[in-house]
Parts: structure tokens; C-alpha cells; sequence
């Protein structure tokens, strides 16, 4: 059975926006698609591991060539985990409010975490990065509450569709499907707007 990983990073629950557009992205998708499996991932829920100066000690050593010493090795061992959940889902769906302009923190901290040489990338100094996650295919919610593309700079800058489509470039994905519901607040239509979107995921939801 094939399986679609769900990750969400709103830690807002039964208020999100970008989760109620995932809900109706999955509804149509298990519709279309009954013999998929979908999986949760909430970034939120207070079970990431930290990625700090072991783990990072242990990620300059594989880079170098090396391996991770015994001390670091619990830390590197964390990071495999959070990875091999990740890399055991066949498809993706993405949902990913705007934070300050970019994305959520624990978004960030995960892809810190997942992002290692010989698991998510290769490097080579003639070609740089490749991305090895190949052949599977994404779906990413975008929201945010005041930003739309296009707005003048005091509304906000995109340093959160730009980082993250671009990790998922990095990460090898060519195949990244995009909805977005922008803004979710500063709007005086938020009802229709918000019908419109939910139509919009349901229907990319199908597709996917
Ligand atoms: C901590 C935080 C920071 C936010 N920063 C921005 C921002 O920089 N620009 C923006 O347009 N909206 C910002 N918002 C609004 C959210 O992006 C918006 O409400 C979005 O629809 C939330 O999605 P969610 O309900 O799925 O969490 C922020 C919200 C929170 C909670």
C-alpha cells in the first residue's frame, strides 16, 4: 500500500487554515485514491528531537568523511529516525502557514534535522548539491495572513513559499504541486475566499 505523509506545521489545530485546507485536499484525495494510506506528521506536537551542538558536531564529521564519535552518535541516531519516517512516505502533502515572513520554526527545525549528506543530498564540488529523494511527488498548502504575492514590501516579503519550494528542489523534488489561500486576515472576503481555497485543495487533492 502506498503511503501519503501528511506534515503539518500549525500548531493551531482545529483553527487552522492551512490544516482545513489539508482536510479537504486528504478527503477528495482518499476519495479518488482508497488504497492509499495517509499519515500524520504534526511538527508541532513537542516531539522533534533538538539538533544541536552534538548533532551538528556529527553532521561537519560525515561531511568531512568521517563518522560520528560515540558521544555523538545518540544525537545522529535521533536525526536517522526523524529522516526514515520521513523518507518511508511515498508522496507528500505540505501544510505550511507564513512565520515572520518565512516558515514555521518547527518546520525549519525538521528540515534541519532531515537534511544530511548521503540521506537527503549528495555533494560534489564540480556538480554541488543533488538531491536524493527522487521519484516521489508533493503537494504544499500555503497560507498567510497578510502577505499575497505581488503586495508592496510593507505587507511582507516571501521567505516562506521561496525557502520551501526551494528546499523541496534541493531535497530532489521536481514534482510539487502549490495551493495557496493568501491572506487568510487581512481580507474582508475571508468566508468566500476560504470556500474557494478548500475547492482548490479538494480538487488538487483529486488530481494528486
Ligand atoms: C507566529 C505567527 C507569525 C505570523 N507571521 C506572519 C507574517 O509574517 N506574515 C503574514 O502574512 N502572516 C503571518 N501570520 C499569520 C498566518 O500566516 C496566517 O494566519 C495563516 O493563515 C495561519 O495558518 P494556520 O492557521 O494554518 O496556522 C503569522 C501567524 C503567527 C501565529
Amino acid at each position: 500500500m502506498s503511503k501519503l505523509l501528511h506534515v503539518s506545521a500549525s500548531p493551531r489545530g482545529e483553527s487552522s487554515d492551512s490544516r482545513a485546507l489539508a482536510g479537504a485536499f486528504l478527503d477528495a484525495h482518499r476519495r479518488a485514491h482508497p488504497e492509499v494510506a495517509v499519515e500524520e506528521l504534526d511538527l508541532f506536537d513537542g516531539k522533534l528531537p533538538a539538533f544541536g551542538h552534538l548533532a551538528a558536531q556529527a553532521k561537519m564529521a560525515v561531511w568531512g568523511g568521517g563518522q560520528p564519535s560515540a558521544e555523538q552518535q545518540g544525537e545522529w541516531d535521533a536525526a536517522r529516525a526523524v529522516f526514515d519516517r520521513f523518507a518511508a512516505a511515498d508522496a507528500y502533502l505540505f501544510s505550511v502557514p507564513m512565520w515572520n515572513a518565512g516558515v514555521p520554526y518547527a518546520l525549519k527545525q525538521w528540515i534541519d534535522i532531515i537534511s544530511q549528506p548521503g540521506w537527503l543530498f549528495s555533494f560534489t564540488p564540480d556538480a554541488g548539491y543533488s538531491g536524493l529523494i527522487r521519484g516521489k511527488k508533493a503537494a504544499v498548502i500555503y497560507t498567510s495572513g497578510v502577505y499575497q504575492p505581488g503586495a508592496p514590501l510593507p505587507y511582507g516579503a516571501d521567505f516562506h513559499a521561496a525557502f520551501f519550494n526551494d528546499w523541496l528542489r534541493y531535497a530532489g523534488f521536481t514534482d510539487v504541486a502549490e495551493i495557496r489561500w493568501q491572506p487568510t486576515v487581512l481580507t474582508a472576503t475571508r468566508d468566500t475566499d476560504k470556500t474557494a481555497a478548500r475547492q482548490r485543495a479538494a480538487e488538487a487533492g483529486s488530481r494528486f
